[in-house]
């Protein structure tokens, strides 16, 4: 199949797209495109002109055109073991309907623009799903994310709409989202691109509450509540019809923005298209997880994450499976609550990241024996690169030996290198290198799922992934191909931090250290970490020779922590008088991240303008505050 997906991209994409519902045939080629900036704009076009949607594809046809209506479509398991629910397909049908229906009484179009802040609660996939029923671009933000991060993300696209919710527990934390949200919108308030007419807020907290100690009222969040803009979730749905006539848009009518940091720090907008987005992840998910009708499917990730988005939501949903949604943390309230889901639903495939298996390992086998893990067939994992000793436990403890792992590279703006994927190897100077060889990790043709644009920087864009090498997709990754013809991904070429599998910038998290009174400059690179796989090492001068001390270190946390997340939080923050530059002023972070893992080795530092900051920065090593 993947060779006919290559040499023969027509017919095999026209034969695949059968299996879908489209409304109106396209009016050209199925796969059209233009991968070289040297031959003008690059772009993709998949199915153009045909009409469709994909709500309708993922849900009507489910419940309308076969009898699988009453299939369970989620388990959601709350933060709490005991807090769970399931939602068949047809109540899946009806929120989404219901919720899509109250979006278009609020006057949110087709094309508009809608933020959704949320936890892992099934709300997240009504307002996900409602959006693309009515052509609604969604543009989903991780709820771990701060205030600030929030607030440039429904600028930068201009949002109409933002949903969030009261708050929840993460493990034992209460997480008050509804004061960020506010905190959010009031920052974004007095700037460009400001146009949020309305907050709609889930009473997810409220409503626990009210039920397990009931109360009228219990509030213990002591929302603020904003009558001019602030709707109740609970109280918009009571009164919304069921039924609701799905938009059809155009096969490239964008589906949804996610945001993805990127080297200059400013976190890059991704477009993702209705068509493309859709069939990508719909067989990408039958056939890398070889999905059959009575599995019970498990993607850990948050839908906050494109992980999340195509493989807890669109994927799963386009082949009517049933997975697990989980709202909690793994290791919460007992180390073996992975297991114990495992055991209660009869998980059969598990798509998980190597930092939860690295976590999950240090605690030993002794908590995975007390659960029954016999169900499962098939384990996944991704977003960071996979080390031996993680895979052997995955197979051996988890896997029992019996199940194959499926290790699926790909970022926020691929999905998997897969049907119609031609990797190729290339070195310094765009070559392509042949068999066994190591080099820049690129792709020479797009495939149906490949994003289509930056949102509102189309130049940004094209410089990213085409100026560098006309004619590919670049991946910003470092790869080998070894004799067998596997690749195996080495790692980040650029500026990108890999914390837990989420990508961050040295940029980003600069910026918002620069922001303290006391930095004059700083420098941030990765450092190995055995859990998270790279962690964050900073190196910091402060301003008129001041000494780094433990309260400066702790602000700089905070800084981090409330500009970016607490993903962002630095492990390492080091003093340096200096920083190791090149005559024209570019830090060496090369140079850094030796110098971080105290690798002695430097390689050629010929270019350095002043060598002696190397060596006080060594001998100030021991004292990085971690
Ligand atoms: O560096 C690669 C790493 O994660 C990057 C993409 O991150 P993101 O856009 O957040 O999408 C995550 C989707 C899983 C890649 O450029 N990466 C992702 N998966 C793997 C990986 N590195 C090695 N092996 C993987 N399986």
């Amino acid at each position: 199949m993947h060779k006919k997906s290559v040499e023969n991209p027509e017919e095999f994409w026209g034969e695949l797209v059968q299996e879908f519902y489209w409304n109106s045939p396209p009016t050209g080629a199925i796969l059209d495109y233009n991968f070289d900036v040297t031959k003008g704009n690059v772009y993709v076009n998949f199915m153009k002109g045909a009409t469709t949607n994909i709500c309708y594809n993922l849900l009507d046809r489910k419940t309308q055109e076969t009898d699988q209506g009453e299939k369970i479509a989620y388990y959601w398991e709350g933060n709490e073991p005991h807090d769970c629910s399931a939602i068949t397909y047809s109540q899946l049908l009806t929120e989404v309907c219901k919720f899509a229906n109250v979006l278009r009484s609020l006057g949110v179009q087709k094309g508009d623009r809608v933020a959704i802040y949320l936890p892992v609660i099934p709300e997240l996939i009504y307002a996900m799903l409602a959006c693309a029923r009515i052509g609604v671009v969604h543009s989903i933000v991780f709820a771990g994310f701060s205030a600030e991060s929030l607030c440039d993300r429904i600028l930068d696209s201009q949002c109409i709409l933002l949903v969030t919710a009261d708050g929840f527990y993460r493990g034992e934390k209460l997480i008050n989202l509804k004061q960020i949200a506010d905190a959010a919108l009031e920052k974004c308030k007095c700037k460009k691109g400001f146009v949020v007419k309305r907050c709609i807020v889930v009473q997810h907290l409220g409503n626990k509450l009210r039920k397990s100690q009931g109360k009228a009222h219990c509030n213990i969040l002591q929302l603020f509540w904003n009558s001019e803009t602030d709707m109740c979730w609970e109280f918009l749905m009571k009164n919304a019809s069921e039924q609701c006539e799905p938009e059809w848009v155009d096969a490239e009518h964008p589906l949804f923005i996610l945001y993805t940091s990127g080297s200059t720090g400013k976190p890059k907008g991704v477009l993702h298209t209705v068509a493309g987005y859709l069939i990508y992840t719909a067989i990408s998910f039958k056939y890398i997880f070889d999905y059959h009708d009575n599995d019970v499917y498990w993607c850990t990730a948050d839908i906050g994450w494109i992980t999340g988005h195509s493989y807890v939501t669109y994927g799963p949903l386009a082949n009517g499976a049933t997975s697990v949604l989980f709202e909690g943390l793994l290791l919460y309230p007992h180390v073996g609550r992975l297991y114990e889901i495992i055991e209660k639903y009869k998980v059969t495939k598990l798509y998980t990241a190597p930092t939860v298996i690295r976590m999950l390992m240090r605690l030993g086998e002794g908590p995975v024996r007390k659960f029954n893990l016999k169900s499962l067939k098939i384990l996944g994992c991704a977003g960071e690169p996979i080390n031996p000793e993680a895979w052997t436990w995955y197979y051996n403890v988890i896997g029992n030996g019996q199940c194959p792992i499926m290790d699926t590279f790909w970022q926020t703006e691929t999905t998997f290198p897969f049907f119609g994927v031609l990797p190729a190897v290339l070195n310094e100077h765009g070559e392509e290198l042949q068999a066994e060889a190591e080099g820049y990790l690129a792709f020479k043709q797009p495939w149906p799922s490949i994003l289509r644009t930056v949102y509102g920087d189309n130049e940004r864009f094209e410089t990213t992934y085409f100026k560098q090498f006309p004619g590919f997709y670049l991946t910003g990754d470092s790869c080998r191909r070894d004799g067998d013809g596997y690749y195996w991904i080495t790692g980040r070429v650029d500026d990108m931090l890999n914390v837990s599998g989420h990508l961050l910038s040295s940029a980003e998290v600069e910026s918002a250290l620069s922001e303290h009174s006391a930095v004059a400059e700083v420098a941030v690179v990765s450092h190995p970490h055995p859990m998270k796989g790279e962690c964050i090492y900073c190196f910091v001068t402060l301003k008129d020779g001041r000494e780094l001390t433990k309260s400066i270190s702790d602000e700089l946390k905070s800084k981090v922590r409330q500009k970016i997340g607490p993903i962002a939080t630095p492990d390492f923050i080091q003093n340096a008088p200096g920083l190791p530059k090149t005559r024209s002023g570019k830090i060496m972070r090369r140079i850094l991240r030796r110098i971080a893992c105290n690798e002695k080795e430097l390689g050629d530092v010929s270019t350095l303008i002043d060598p002696t900051v190397v060596d006080v920065l060594f001998s100030q090593r021991g004292q990085a505050a971690a």
